[in-house]
Parts: structure tokens; C-alpha cells; sequence
């Protein structure tokens, strides 16, 4: 672990099918397409264990076993290149091994973020934790998002969201929320609201996949009914807690690609090779 960090435990739902992307989704988890030569989800385990985490809790679902594969050791392989100029290739993901534990669970049906937070109450039990949603992935030269957010939850020990302003006509898109700015950047949320229509969302503040959670927030998304598409929200448990003033959000430094739609996708993955050929 690099810092001391209040939270220990990254929670990464993982059960959705990742239809925009078929058929390349059909027998491969959307977690596991490449961005160059990692895995969308060993991005968003880097920067939790950057964020001083070292429990990854994945909710996972059929046909998703290549997340498991991908983060235990593959002998064969290891055995194949050892003393070869490629055994440096796998030297991260063995670090990764090395330092964190991982642990899953099944959503055995789909019903929504906040079901799948639910779902993996049993991996983490009662204390705050992080969540990484590994489409949402995210850069920044220094400090990661979920460093500067862990930052924060030292301070307002409350949940914190992640948010960016968006064009307003893409509020159909997200979370959104209002609330009053009590630092620069950061928000006390009064409102939230999942996908609304350009017309009825409060702003353009949009929640992006970046949260620390506090554990009654599981209690919450227990009496949570299903809102927007039928579906169990956390923006919807969330507004539960933000009621009582417990809900922060913060304009997180740094870029992010949304790699569940072709365009972030592909825009991810060139700026990060431009990037790389410049270091
Ligand atoms: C989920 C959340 C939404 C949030 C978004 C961030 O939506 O429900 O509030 O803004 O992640 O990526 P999804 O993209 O899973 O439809």
C-alpha cells in the first residue's frame, strides 16, 4: 500500500453484458477488452491500489470468468517465458497478484448498479468502500481520482461521488446532481437524479463511475424501489443519504474516457499510445 488510506476494499460490478459492444462482448467480459495491452478492469485495480487499497470485491456474473483467469497466476505461461525478454510483460499484473486479494460474487440477475452494490455486501461487510465502474476509465499525470477521493472522505467521512460537467444535452446519459458548492469544486448534494431528459435535470453535473460508499448505504438500497428502466439505482439510495447532508461531490482532476461506447473507447486507447510513445 502506498498511503494509509481509510478504505481498504475497491468494489467493481461486473455482471453487465456490454451489449454496445457485441459481438466481441458475446463470450468476453466488457471488463477484459484491452485498452493497448491491459484490461479495462486492471485499470480501475491500479488506481484503487494507488489509492491505498489492497481487497478487490468483484461482482461478477456468467461467462465472466476470464476476470478471474486474469488476476491469479497462469503457470504455464509463467514457466514458458521465464529468462525470456518477455517475462517483463507480465511483471504488473504479478505485482497486482501479489499485493491485493481478490474475492467474487454472482448477480445471479440484473437489476441494476444499486442491486449489484447489494450484491457484494457479502465481500465487504461493515465498513465504507470504493467503487470503480471499469468503463469509466480514468487518467491523470498525478494523483488518480480515487487518491483525491479518499483525500476527501478523510475530511467529510460522508459518501462521495464522482462528477464532471457534461454537454446538457447528454444528462439522459448519467447521475446528475445540484447541491451547494461549499469548496471549489465540491459539492453538499441537495438532488439527485438518474438519467433525466435535458428538460428535467438540475444541472449538468454528471455522476461518473467513481464512488466511496458508506455501509448503510446497503441498508438503503434494501427498501430502494425500482426507478429509472425498472432498475435498482444507487443515485436513487444515494439521494436517501444526501437528504441528510451525507452525500458530497467532487470535480475530480484528470480525464476520463467513457469505454462503454465505441467513440471513448477508441479515443482511450489512441490518446493512451500517443502518450505512451512520448514517455
Ligand atoms: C451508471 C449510473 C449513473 C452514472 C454512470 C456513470 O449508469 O447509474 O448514475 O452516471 O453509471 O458511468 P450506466 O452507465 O451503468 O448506465
Amino acid at each position: 500500500m502506498k498511503k494509509s488510506s481509510p478504505i481498504s476494499v475497491c468494489l467493481f460490478p461486473a455482471a453487465g453484458y456490454g451489449t454496445r459492444f457485441l459481438p466481441v462482448t458475446k463470450a468476453m467480459p466488457k471488463e477484459m477488452l484491452p485498452v493497448l495491452t491491459k484490461p479495462l478492469i486492471q485499470y480501475g485495480v491500479e488506481e484503487a491500489m494507488d489509492a491505498g487499497m489492497n481487497t478487490m470485491a468483484i461482482v461478477t456474473g456468467r461467462g465472466k470468468r476470464a476476470i478471474e483467469d486474469h488476476f491469479d497466476v497462469s503457470y504455464e505461461l509463467e514457466h514458458q517465458i521465464k529468462g525470456t525478454s518477455k517475462e517483463k510483460m507480465l511483471a504488473d499484473i504479478r505485482h497486482i497478484i501479489d499485493k491485493c486479494t481478490f474475492s467474487y460474487t454472482r448477480q445471479v440477475q440484473m437489476k441494476g448498479l444499486g442491486h449489484a452494490i447489494l450484491t457484494g455486501e457479502t465481500l465487504i461487510g461493515d465498513q465504507p468502500f470504493a467503487v470503480i465502474l471499469a468503463d469509466d476509465l480514468c487518467v491523470n499525470d498525478d494523483e488518480g481520482v480515487l487518491t483525491q477521493m479518499v483525500e476527501l472522505y478523510k475530511k467529510y467521512q460522508c459518501s462521495i461521488v464522482a462528477i464532471e460537467e457534461i454537454d446538457p444535452s447528454q444528462t439522459d446519459k448519467y447521475g446528475v446532481i445540484a447541491g451547494e458548492e461549499i469548496e471549489p469544486g465540491i459539492y453538499r448534494v441537495s438532488t439527485m437524479v438518474e438519467k433525466p431528459s435535458p428538460e428535467d435535470a438540475p444541472t449538468n453535473m454528471a455522476i461518473i463511475g467513481r464512488y466511496i460508499l458508506t455501509p448503510d448505504i446497503f441498508n438503503i438500497i434494501r427498501t430502494t424501489k425500482p426507478g429509472k428502466g425498472g432498475e435498482i439505482q444507487i443515485t436513487d439510495a444515494l439521494m436517501e443519504q444526501a437528504k441528510s447532508g451525507n452525500v458530497i461531490a467532487y470535480k475530480f482532476r484528470g480525464k476520463r474516457y467513457d469505454c462503454g461506447s465505441i467513440d471513448g473507447y477508441v479515443q482511450a486507447t489512441i490518446e493512451l499510445y500517443e502518450k505512451g510513445k512520448r514517455q
